[in-house]
C-alpha cells in the first residue's frame, strides 16, 4: 500500500467513530431551520451537506482543509523552479489534510504516471463525435466512456463489504484523475491545432505535462498548477461538487459521478461562466471598433447588459459576500506577470466599475467578482485565446475536489441523497394563505 493510501486509511479509521458518535448519540439534534424563500430558492443556504475538504466563508472565502489560498501555497512542496506547489502534494493534502512532505509528494507523483496512460478507445470516441462539439461535451464524454474501467464495479460485483467501498472507490478516482489533464491537452490539440498531438513527457510532474502536452513554453506549467489547485473545491453544494456526490451516493462510479459533474460545471451559471466573461470583454472591443474604453464606456456597457435581461458575467456569488480570493490570487499573478496587458486593463477597470454598478442595479446580493472574472485573461496571455475550452480547465481542477469528496463519502458511509419534495399548495397552507387550487392538482 503507498504512503498516500496508508495515511488515508488511518485517517478514515479515526474518522469513522465520529460520524457514528453524531449519529447514534444525536441524531435529533436541530441544526437549522429553514423558510419558504429557501425552499423554492435552490435550498440556498440549507445546511445538509458535511464534508471536511474545504469551507467557505461568506466572507473569508475557501479554506483548503482549513488553510487560506496564500497558506496553501506556502505550505505545500514546491517544483523545482517554480513558483507554485505540485497538484500531487495537493491531492495528498485534500485527501489526508495533512501537508505531505517533498518525499512523500514525489510518491504521489510517480504513483500518478503510472496512471495516466489513457486507454485507446477513449481517443477513437473522440474522434467520432462532430469536430464542433463543446470542448465540454468532448471532456464528459471521455470520461463516462472509461467507466468499464472501474475497480469499484468488479469488486461490488464480486460482493465487496461496505466498509472497503473507500479502497476501489480511491484507485478508480487516482486512475481517473490522472489521466485527465492528458484528456484535456488532446481534446485542446484535436479541436484548435490542427490535430497534432504531444506525447506526454514521463519526467514531467502533473501541471508541468499538462502544459507540454498543450503546446505552451514556462510559466505555464506554473499557470496550470495554480489553475488546477484554485478550482479543485469550494465545498460540496455548488453545482459541480454537489452533482459529483448525488450520483456517487447511488454506489455509481466515480466515473459516471466526475462525468455528471462535468456536465453541471458546463452551466453559464457555473464553470462556463469563465468563457462568458471572454465573450462579453471580446463583443464589448468589438463593439468599440478600435476605440480606447474608458470607465464611462465600460459602465454603460454593464447597463446595457442588465437591461437587456443578462447577467454580468463573472460577477455575483451563491455563498460568497465579498471579492472571491480565487480572484484576487490570480490577479496577484496578472500583476506580477502581465500588468500591462491590455485585457487585464479591461477586466481591472470592470472590476473598478462592476461592483457599483450592480450595487444600483439592486438584485445581486454580492456585487463582486467570483473566480471566473479574472481566469480567462491569464490563459489568453499565454496563447489560449480558445475560450470555448476554458471550463475544461476548471474541470481538471475541480475534478481533485470532488473526487477527494466522494472517496470520503464512501468510507463515511454516507447515505443515498434523497431530499424530499412538497407541493406548491402544501407551501401556501404552511404560509396561511390557503388558494383554491385548481382541480385535479396534487396534494
Ligand atoms: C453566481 C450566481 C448564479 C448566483 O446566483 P444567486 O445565488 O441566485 O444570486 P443572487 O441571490 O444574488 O441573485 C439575486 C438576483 O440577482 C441577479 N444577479 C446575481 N448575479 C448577477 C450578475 N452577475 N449580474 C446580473 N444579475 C445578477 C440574479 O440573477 C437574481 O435575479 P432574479 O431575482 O431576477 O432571479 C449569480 O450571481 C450569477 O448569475 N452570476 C453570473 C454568472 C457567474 O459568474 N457564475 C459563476 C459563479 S462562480
Amino acid at each position: 500500500m503507498s504512503m498516500l493510501k496508508e495515511t488515508l486509511y488511518k485517517k478514515i479509521e479515526a474518522h469513522r467513530p465520529r460520524t457514528t458518535r453524531l449519529l447514534k448519540e444525536h441524531s435529533g439534534t436541530k441544526v437549522m431551520d429553514i423558510n419558504i424563500a429557501q425552499v423554492i430558492g435552490g435550498a440556498r443556504g440549507i445546511k445538509c451537506l458535511v464534508t471536511d475538504i474545504s469551507y467557505l466563508d461568506p466572507f473569508e472565502g475557501i479554506r483548503f482543509r482549513g488553510k487560506t489560498i496564500p497558506e496553501t501555497f506556502a505550505a505545500l512542496p514546491k517544483v523545482p523552479g517554480s513558483d507554485y506547489p505540485y497538484v500531487e502534494g495537493f491531492w495528498y493534502f485534500l485527501l489526508t489534510g495533512d501537508v505531505p512532505t517533498k518525499q512523500q509528494t514525489l510518491e504521489v507523483v510517480d504513483d500518478f504516471k503510472t496512471r495516466r496512460q489513457i486507454p485507446h478507445y477513449v481517443f477513437d470516441v473522440l474522434r467520432a463525435m462532430p469536430r464542433d462539439t463543446h470542448p465540454m461535451t468532448l471532456f464528459s464524454a471521455a470520461i463516462l466512456s472509461m467507466q468499464r474501467e472501474s475497480i469499484f464495479v468488479k469488486r461490488y460485483n464480486e460482493g465487496m463489504s461496505k466498509m472497503d467501498y473507500w479502497d476501489p472507490m480511491y484507485e478508480d478516482c487516482t486512475n481517473l484523475l490522472a489521466k485527465l489533464p492528458s484528456i484535456g491537452a488532446y481534446i485542446y490539440r484535436m479541436k484548435y491545432k490542427a490535430d497534432t498531438h504531444i506525447a506526454p513527457n514521463p519526467d514531467l510532474d502533473w501541471g508541468g505535462n499538462f502544459a507540454h502536452q498543450m503546446g505552451i513554453g514556462k510559466p505555464y506549467d506554473d499557470v496550470a498548477r495554480m489553475y488546477f489547485i484554485l478550482h479543485s473545491d469550494h465545498e460540496s453544494g455548488n453545482v459541480s461538487a454537489h452533482t459529483t456526490h448525488l450520483v456517487a451516493s447511488a454506489l455509481s462510479d466515480c466515473y459516471y459521478a466526475l462525468s455528471a459533474g462535468i456536465n453541471g460545471l458546463a452551466g453559464p451559471l457555473h464553470g462556463l461562466a469563465n468563457q462568458e466573461v471572454l465573450r462579453w470583454t471580446q463583443n464589448f472591443m468589438a463593439q468599440l471598433g478600435g476605440e480606447e474604453f474608458t470607465k464611462e464606456t465600460v459602465e454603460k456597457a454593464l447597463w446595457d447588459t442588465l437591461k437587456s435581461g443578462q447577467v454580468i458575467p463573472g460577477y455575483g456569488h451563491a455563498v460568497l459576500r465579498k471579492t472571491d480570493p480565487r480572484y484576487m490570487a490570480q490577479r496577484e499573478f496578472c500583476l506580477k506577470h502581465l500588468p500591462d496587458f491590455p485585457l487585464f486593463k479591461l477586466i481591472s477597470t470592470i472590476f473598478e466599475v462592476a461592483p457599483d454598478v450592480l450595487k444600483e442595479h439592486g438584485k445581486a446580493k454580492n456585487p463582486w467578482p467570483n473566480v471566473d472574472a479574472q481566469s480567462g485573461v491569464i490563459q489568453w496571455y499565454y496563447g489560449l485565446t480558445e475560450w470555448d475550452f476554458y471550463t475544461v480547465l476548471f474541470g481538471i481542477g475541480r475534478a481533485i475536489g470532488v473526487l477527494t469528496n466522494i472517496i470520503w463519502d464512501r468510507a463515511l458511509g454516507y447515505p443515498i441523497e434523497r431530499p424530499k419534495s412538497v407541493t406548491t399548495t402544501m407551501l401556501e397552507e404552511v404560509a396561511g394563505i390557503g388558494t383554491k387550487e385548481p382541480a385535479g392538482a396534487a396534494k
